[in-house]
């Protein structure tokens, strides 16, 4: 494996055998299986967990890492193809990702959907394009799509939780966002979810649905593994016997690129799609609470709920450095143990 674009990227036995280094790394964080290697990670967007886990998996192995974010002490830079950069971008990726890779053994790099046309988002191009013009081994930290290494960390996070992979029961939420977010964390964490073969289903409102091709690549999945999928805008009926509930927020897709229209569809929803402890009722008596940071308290979800027994949430903000660790080790041909 060159490249870790989409969880899909590691097969079954690479797949466990990542989760199984990550599990030894927990406990075994420092090591030297990076010694003298060096990763470039390019930050197109803003990030806490993923910048800071990324370096601190390299330095405990004995790596470098160096971090590029531009338009705030690097060049602005420009994405699309034949465009005509009389604006603010000095630099395009197409010189920036070959240069970087000259200086490194890995890139990492994270470049969030566009917001405007659903197609172009949901084929996941740009970052294609990136890794295309890496020579190196190219890390996702998270594109239009997919967010792979969350992917990974909350698979390892189920785990850790004995909550079990085929026919445990995994509800993905909407929650309330003042703004229309992508799909990648939505679509990484239901492609995991029926990836270990869970009970799935998608709570959310009507309108909410996820995109076709986002569900389709799902329920293919769930067909060779196991896993069923079904969506409900019924709280009770989505929440009954659930054991994780993954809340997140997405863009309505109709409203897709129209953010003025899709905040007014998204309005009234509110005060009902915020996550709180009534919420888990019907669920089991210990069901887990799980989202990807950053969040909105008392807003997406209540303190009650994030500051309770069920939050997963750190939990998974440190799986992130653990599977990263296991993941550049695979990558780059190190041995950890
Ligand atoms: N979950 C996650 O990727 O967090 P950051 O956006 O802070 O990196």
């Amino acid at each position: 494996m060159k490249d870790y674009l989409d969880l899909a990227d590691l097969g079954d036995d690479r797949l466990e055998a990542v989760l199984s280094l990550a599990k030894h790394l927990e406990a075994h964080p420092l090591g030297e299986a990076l010694r003298g290697r060096t990763v470039g990670l390019l930050f197109m967007n803003p990030s806490v967990r993923t910048l800071s886990s990324m370096q601190a998996a390299v330095m405990q192995q004995g790596g470098q890492a160096f971090v590029v974010t531009p338009g705030s002490g690097s060049w602005k830079m420009e994405t699309r193809n034949g465009a005509v950069m009389d604006g603010e971008a000095a630099e395009h990726v197409r010189e920036a990702i070959p240069v970087l890779a000259q200086y490194a053994d890995l890139l990492g790099v994270r470049c969030f959907a566009e917001g405007k046309d659903l197609t172009t988002d949901l084929a996941d191009g740009l970052i294609r394009t990136m890794a295309g013009l890496c020579p190196k081994p190219f890390m996702n930290l998270e594109s239009a799509r997919a967010h792979p290494c969350q992917a990974l960390g909350d698979w390892k996070t189920l785990d850790d939780l004995a909550i079990p992979r085929r026919g445990g029961r995994f509800v993905l939420s909407w929650a309330w966002h003042p703004k229309a977010l992508p799909y990648a964390v939505p679509a990484s964490a239901l492609e995991m979810a029926v990836r270990r073969g869970m009970d799935v289903t998608i709570l959310r409102p009507d309108g909410f649905s996820l995109p076709d091709e986002i569900m389709e690549r799902a329920r293919a999945i769930a067909s060779r593994t196991g896993a069923s999928l079904r969506e409900t805008a019924d709280r009770a009926e989505g929440m009954d016997g659930a054991q994780a509930l993954y809340a997140k927020s997405w863009a309505a897709p109709a409203f897709y690129g129209r953010p003025v229209e899709e905040a007014s569809f998204r309005a009234p929803l509110r005060d009902e799609w915020c996550v709180r402890e009534s919420w888990f009722e019907p669920a089991e008596a210990h069901a887990k609470f799980l989202h990807c940071l950053p969040v909105r308290r008392n807003v997406k979800v209540a303190d009650e709920v994030l500051d309770g027994p069920r939050s997963a949430v750190i939990r998974q903000a440190g799986n992130r450095m653990h599977v990263q660790k296991a993941l550049l080790i695979e990558l780059l041909g190190g041995h950890a143990r």
